[in-house]
C-alpha cells in the first residue's frame, strides 16, 4: 500500500522545491542544512542545478505518443522509472522511518534503493521493506574487517548490487554543519550540544518524533568486530581513514562477486580506470556537491564520462536533479539512468515515506508530460537530437 499524506498533497505541493520549504519548517535548522548544503562555496552545488538550463529541448511536434514508456534496465533489472533512490547516510535523522521508508517507497514505485553506509536501520530491515532490488553503498568505514563482515551480510540479506563511493577521502567541509553544531548534537556532550538546542526545541512534531526512535543508534551496519557497531562520535575520523582505492577495488570485487557500481566518477580516465576493476556501472556523480567544491556539475562530465566508456559499462548519473526534466535530459546526453538525492530526501524530511511517495510521484508525472511534448515514446528512446548542448560541450 502507498502512503499519502495531505500535508504534502496538491496543491500545497506541485514540486520538489515546495517539499523543500515544509521541510525547512519541520526539522531542525542543523538537519535541514545537512540535507540541503554542500561544500566550501557551495559552487558545485548550486551548479549542479543551475547546468540543466543550459540544455535546451528540441521537441517532435505534431506526434502522437499515447503513454510513454517510462522504464529501462538496470544491472538486469527491469525498473518501472529511469531513476533510483540514491544513498543519503542519516537519513533515520530526518524521520524515524528513514532508510525503511525510502526502500518500501522505492520499491512500491518499482524501482531500486541504495542503502548508505550510514544508515540509522539495519540493512536486513531494509531490504525486508522492498518489493524492488536494493543495492548496498559501501564506505570502508571501520576497516578492512568491518567490510568484509558488511558485504557478507548484505549478500546474505539479498542485497543485488554494492555501490562503492571513491569521492570521500575524507568527508568535505560543510560549513553550514559547522556552525550548527551538527557535530556537537550528533555526538556531544550535554554541555557542547547546549548552545545549539533552541533550533532543535523550536520544532517540537520533530523532536519528539526522534525522542521516541530513541534518538541516533550507532551504526548497525558498520560492525568493527570485537567492538561493535560504530558508534557516531567516530564517524568523521572513521571517513578520513576509510579512503577506497582502485586495488581496495579489487578486493571487494573478489569478495562480492556480484555487480559492483562505482559512485562518484567524474573524468574519462576514472572511468576507465572503473571498468580495468571490473565496474558493472558508474555513477558520474560529485556527491550532490558535498565533496570537493568547484568540481564540474555532474551533467556538465557526463559527455566526457560516456565518450570514454564507449558502452562498456552502465552510465549512471546524479546531482541537481530536481524536475523529471532534468532527468530526461541527463538520459539525452547517455546516463541509463540516474540517482535522485535531495529530491525525495526533502520529502522524507517533511512527511515521512508519503513525503518520499509524493517527491516521486512528482519526478514520475514530470516525465511522462515531459516526454509527451517532446514527442518521444520512451525513455530508452531519448538520445542527443532531442537536446541542444552548448557547443563547448562538445569536445568531450
Ligand atoms: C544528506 C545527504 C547525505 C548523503 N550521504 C551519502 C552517503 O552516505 N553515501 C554516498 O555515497 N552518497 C551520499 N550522498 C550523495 C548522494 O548519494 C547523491 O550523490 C547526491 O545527493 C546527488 O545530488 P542531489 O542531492 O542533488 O540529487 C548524500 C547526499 C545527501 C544530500
Amino acid at each position: 500500500m502507498t502512503i499519502t499524506s495531505r500535508r504534502v498533497a496538491s496543491p500545497r505541493v506541485v514540486c520538489i522545491d515546495d517539499l523543500r520549504s515544509i521541510a525547512r519548517r519541520r526539522i531542525p535548522r542543523a538537519v535541514f542544512d545537512y540535507l540541503d548544503g554542500g561544500a566550501e562555496g557551495e559552487v558545485t552545488l548550486r551548479e549542479n542545478c543551475r547546468v540543466f538550463e543550459d540544455v535546451t529541448f528540441r521537441p517532435r511536434q505534431a506526434v502522437t505518443v499515447a503513454n510513454s514508456e517510462l522504464g529501462t534496465r538496470v544491472l538486469g533489472f527491469d525498473l518501472s522509472l529511469p531513476f533510483l533512490l540514491a544513498p543519503v547516510g542519516y537519513s533515520r535523522l530526518m524521520h524515524p522511518g528513514g532508510e525503511v521508508a525510502a526502500a518500501r517507497a522505492a520499491g512500491n514505485a518499482g524501482t531500486a534503493y541504495i542503502l548508505s553506509t550510514i544508515s540509522g536501520h539495519k540493512l536486513e530491515n531494509v531490504k525486508a521493506a522492498s518489493s524492488g532490488p536494493v543495492f548496498y553503498q559501501l564506505y570502508l568505514m571501520g576497516g578492512r574487517a568491518a567490510a568484509e563482515a558488511v558485504i557478507e551480510r548484505a549478500r546474505q540479506a539479498g542485497f543485488a548490487a554494492l555501490v562503492v563511493t571513491i569521492d570521500t577521502p575524507v568527508s568535505g567541509i560543510r560549513e553550514r554543519d559547522y556552525r550548527n553544531g551538527m557535530k556537537e548534537l550528533i555526538s556531544g556532550g550535554w554541555l557542547e550540544k547546549s548552545i545549539h538546542l533552541p533550533q532543535v526545541l523550536s520544532r517540537p512534531g520533530w523532536l519528539a518524533s526522534f525522542l521516541y526512535d530513541g534518538g541516533l543508534p550507532a551504526l548497525p551496519n558498520v560492525v568493527v568486530p570485537g567492538k561493535g557497531p560504530l558508534p557516531l562520535v567516530d564517524i568523521n575520523a572513521a571517513l578520513a581513514a576509510a579512503a577506497v582505492t582502485w586495488s581496495d577495488l579489487r578486493w571487494i570485487r573478489e569478495l562480492w562477486r556480484g555487480p559492483i557500481v562505482v559512485k562518484g566518477v567524474l573524468t574519462g580516465d576514472d572511468a576507465r580506470h572503473a571498468i580495468d576493476e571490473g565496474a558493472a556501472a558508474i555513477s558520474v556523480s560529485n556527491h550532490g556537491g558535498r565533496q570537493l567544491d568547484c568540481v564540474a556539475a555532474a551533467l556538465r562530465a557526463l559527455p566526457e564520462v560516456v565518450s570514454a566508456v564507449n558502452g562498456q559499462a552502465e552510465i549512471w548519473m546524479d546531482g541537481g536533479i530536481r524536475r523529471g526534466a532534468d532527468v530526461v535530459k541527463a538520459l539525452c546526453l547517455g546516463a541509463r539512468a540516474v540517482l535522485c538525492g535531495r529530491a525525495y530526501a526533502y520529502g522524507m524530511a517533511a512527511a515521512g515515506e508519503a513525503g518520499v511517495n509524493r517527491a516521486i510521484e512528482i519526478l514520475r508525472t514530470d516525465l511522462g508530460r515531459t516526454l509527451r511534448l517532446l514527442g518521444c515514446p520512451s525513455t530508452t528512446a531519448l538520445d542527443r537530437s532531442y537536446v541542444n548542448v552548448p557547443r563547448s560541450w562538445e569536445a568531450g
